[in-house]
């Protein structure tokens, strides 16, 4: 698997290469299976259709990595909170404004609910080529937080932020009960078979600096070394979407085995900056794929041989969109590959 050998220190001659949310609306055949369910939460708890969609960027494109379809909101949806998907409106949940209004289940209860996810694991590493690694995948606690207090996706993430400082005991105490979850959801999928684990803190760049150590830092290490105390030795990579220059402290306290980059993020700058021992994944912009062609050969050319000396797993620098024309993906597959 090279995937993992990358992950676990080798040096490869090409790139291993996957896309964040491969398993998507891009592609005619997710469409096709997306509307055998009307409940978003519903299709990713259920094994068969999960397992279906995860494999077919796969089967299509043959990447090096898979990552199990689901979603970061299950968490605040397993814990009992209402999450619905709106078409065209994005995920609405249910506003928390006081840590009153929260009854967390046991952990055991949590598991229950979220035992599909691991079957699905379980059944799509089952059928996964040997060769392609699986990942297991959460959302960061800060990340999950934005959600559960904005009631869904922001633009300032005023609600969240204020809360940090006008409410800092609540906000820790909703942060740590998070970071027990996510551990138990990424323990769960280590142990159903996932090769890797990744942790998404898609708004991290909403933090303010002066919070970014208790916020950002240190739940992402107590995440990892409660995974370590579990016994659970599989690579991680970590995805704080937005740090910018923060990703120097964060690469330096926090012993991850890869880093994502989102597109925003100065490739030749972090290739310079960043710790040399963690590989670094990314970072084309999702866009520069619907574009496809010259422009999209170009900013290729530019991440391969900005990466040439470090380990790199290449990817988007975020989640592919709905209007990318999947041969845009081949094209991109064949320009690696040659
Ligand atoms: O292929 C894969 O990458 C695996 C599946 C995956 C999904 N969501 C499936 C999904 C992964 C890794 C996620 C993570 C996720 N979910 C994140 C972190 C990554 C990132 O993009 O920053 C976040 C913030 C979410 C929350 C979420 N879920 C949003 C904002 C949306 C989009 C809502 C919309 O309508 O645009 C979702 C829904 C979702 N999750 C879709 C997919 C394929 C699209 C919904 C559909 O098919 O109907």
């Amino acid at each position: 698997m090279i995937f993992t050998e990358l992950l676990n220190g080798k040096t490869l001659k090409r790139p291993p290469v996957w896309i964040m949310r491969q398993a998507g609306r891009y592609l005619p055949e997710y469409k096709e299976v997306r509307k055998s369910a009307d409940n978003f939460i519903e299709f990713c708890l259920t094994p068969e259709k999960a397992c279906e969609v995860t494999l077919q960027p796969i089967r299509r494109y043959g990447f090096d990595a898979s990552i199990i379809f689901s979603d970061i909101l299950l968490i605040p949806h397993a814990m009992g909170r209402e999450v619905r998907f709106i078409p065209g409106t994005g995920p609405v949940l249910e506003k928390l404004s006081d840590i009153s209004q929260l009854r967390a289940p046991a952990h055991e209860d949590f598991l229950n609910y979220l035992k599909p996810v691991s079957q699905a694991v379980e059944l799509t590493r089952s059928k996964l080529p040997e060769k392609t690694a699986l990942i297991g995948f959460s959302g960061a606690p800060w990340t999950l937080m934005t959600y559960m207090l904005e009631g869904g996706s922001s633009r300032d993430f005023n609600l969240s932020r204020q809360w940090l400082w006008s409410e800092p005991a609540q906000s820790e105490k909703l942060l740590q009960i998070l970071c027990d979850y996510i551990v138990s959801f990424l323990s769960l999928q280590a142990k159903a078979g996932a090769n890797v684990l990744m942790l998404f803190d898609s708004w991290a760049g909403a933090v303010p600096a002066a919070r970014r150590k208790t916020v950002i830092i240190d739940m992402h290490n107590q995440i990892i070394s409660d995974l370590r105390a579990q016994n659970i030795h599989l690579p991680i990579i970590s995805f704080p979407k937005g740090l910018s220059e923060g990703l120097i402290e964060y690469c330096e306290q926090v012993d991850i085995q890869a880093l994502g980059l989102d597109h925003y993020t100065d490739r030749h700058w972090a290739a310079r900056s960043l710790r040399k021992d963690i590989a670094l994944q990314g970072n084309l912009d999702p866009l520069a794929l619907v574009t496809g062609g010259d422009q999209m050969k170009a900013e290729i050319d530019d991440i391969l041989e900005c990466f040439s000396n470090r380990r790199h797993i290449f990817n988007l620098g975020h989640g592919i969109v709905p209007q990318t024309p999947p041969e845009h993906v081949s094209e991109l597959l064949a320009l690696l590959r040659q």
